[in-house]
């Protein structure tokens, strides 16, 4: 059996909008796009939600909102994809990295610990689909409110530390009965190739920010910054007799264009209703047969009060190091099943080595990294091949560590 990690979904309803889009000889920023975004904001319940051409382009463009400078703090958690770091870096600020907790999210006791004076926004990251707990966060927030000092007039409007949710892995989970995309005060999903929700690249930015913002206003500014700064989108000056604009901003260049936008519109209109029930079936297919296993750490599909949009499947390996880790899964791919590791620690890959980060800063990152194997989970993937692979995979495990045999 020839098993990929994580092949996109791409149905006969994916490609009548992407036909669609092509025939109408409109492919850029238009139609598409406007619906995309309508079907997530309807979906999420986000007051407003932006299409862009990436989750690290939206999360630069809203830290450049806020008004980042040199100096300004960001923190996030150590365990997660560099793109969470990088667009801290982009925007003009430095990441302040903080440990994670048994669920691999942000340990919010490390949080509290790392803000200070210079902290201007927080990125809590959504790891494999489970929320963060972002009541706590908040409550974190608020606690140290004396200590943000706001240096430009959206900052002094907040009056606190920004929340922006990188919710790359979270589309379609909840947390207290609220989906994800109104958690926080900014929440970007990824739509990247490998999500639940792809466009090929892309990411949509859910604008919930609390009053006195006008989020209507916010997205207005938001959609021109992320064309140049220009005043009207290509679609509305190619109007006849509409071919005037002025740019008002040094905005970016990061509009989601048409003909990718019909691949999100064909993925979203099957998402909650079946996509979603099947990751969960494999999930919890995947859950009963680990539990029986003694040397299997299995992760949460839920708790009480959140759900997981079981993006990644991401299973532990008792008292094993990263090295026999690595053998395992070489094993594993010779036996046709590709599998991943989410994530490398950031303070593991050279450039933050270079910028000073140290892994030994981060022991529970490390632990959750050096036994962690993410398998394959999505909707195209079959019972058998699940039973396939946990067989293959207990064969594997128990010819590396005899005394679980
Ligand atoms: C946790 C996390 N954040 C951010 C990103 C970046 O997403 P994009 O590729 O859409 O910029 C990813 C992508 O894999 C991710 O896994």
């Amino acid at each position: 059996m020839k098993i990929p990690f994580s092949p996109p979904l791409i149905n006969e309803q994916v490609k009548k909008e992407v036909n669609e889009s092509l025939d109408s000889g409109w492919i850029t920023t238009g139609p598409k796009v406007k619906l995309l975004e309508e079907q997530i904001k309807s979906y999420t319940e986000a007051p407003k939600v932006l299409c862009v051409n990436s989750w690290t382009s939206g999360a630069i463009l809203m830290l450049k909102w806020f008004g980042l400078q040199e100096g300004d703090e960001v923190i996030l958690p150590a365990y997660t994809y560099a793109a969470t770091a990088l667009a801290v870096i982009h925007a003009g600020g430095k990441p302040v990295m903080v440990d994670v907790c048994e669920d691999f999210n942000m340990d919010p006791t490390a949080l509290e610990k790392a803000i200070t004076a210079k902290t201007k926004a927080v990125i809590p990251v959504d790891i494999a689909g489970m929320p963060c707990d972002y009541d706590t966060i908040y409550q974190v927030i608020e606690s140290k409110k004396s200590f943000f000092q706001a240096d430009n007039p959206i900052q002094g409007r907040l009056g606190r530390i920004l929340v922006l949710s990188d919710a790359a892995h979270s589309i379609g989970a909840s947390y207290k009965g609220k989906m994800t995309g109104v958690l926080a005060d900014v929440t970007v999903f990824s739509l990247h190739a490998v999500k639940n929700v792809t466009t090929a690249e892309g990411g949509a930015i859910c604008i919930n920010m609390p009053k006195p913002f006008d989020n209507e206003e916010l997205y207005n500014q938001l959609r021109c910054y992320a064309l140049n700064g220009q005043t009207k989108d290509a679609f509305t000056k190619t109007k006849a007799g509409a071919w005037k604009y002025d740019i008002i901003y040094p905005g970016l260049k990061i509009n989601m264009p048409d003909v990718l936008a019909a691949i999100g519109i064909g993925q979203m209109a099957i998402y909650h209703q079946e996509v979603l029930p099947i990751r969960r079936a494999l999930f919890k297919r995947y859950n009963n047969y680990f539990s029986k296993q003694q040397w299997a750490i299995n992760p949460q599909l839920e708790t009480e009060y959140k759900q997981s949009s079981c993006h990644l499947y991401a299973l532990r390996i008792k008292g094993i190091d990263s090295s026999t880790r690595d053998k395992i899964i070489e094993d594993i791919s010779t036996k046709g099943i590709a599998v991943n590791v989410h994530f490398q620690p950031l303070p593991l890959l050279s450039l933050f080595k270079q910028m000073g980060y140290q892994i030994s800063d981060y022991p529970n990152a490390y632990a959750q990294f050096e036994n962690e194997i993410s398998l394959p989970i999505y909707p195209q993937l079959s019972n058998e091949a699940v039973d396939y692979i946990n067989q293959s995979i207990t064969e594997v495990v128990l010819a590396h560590i005899p005394t679980y045999a």
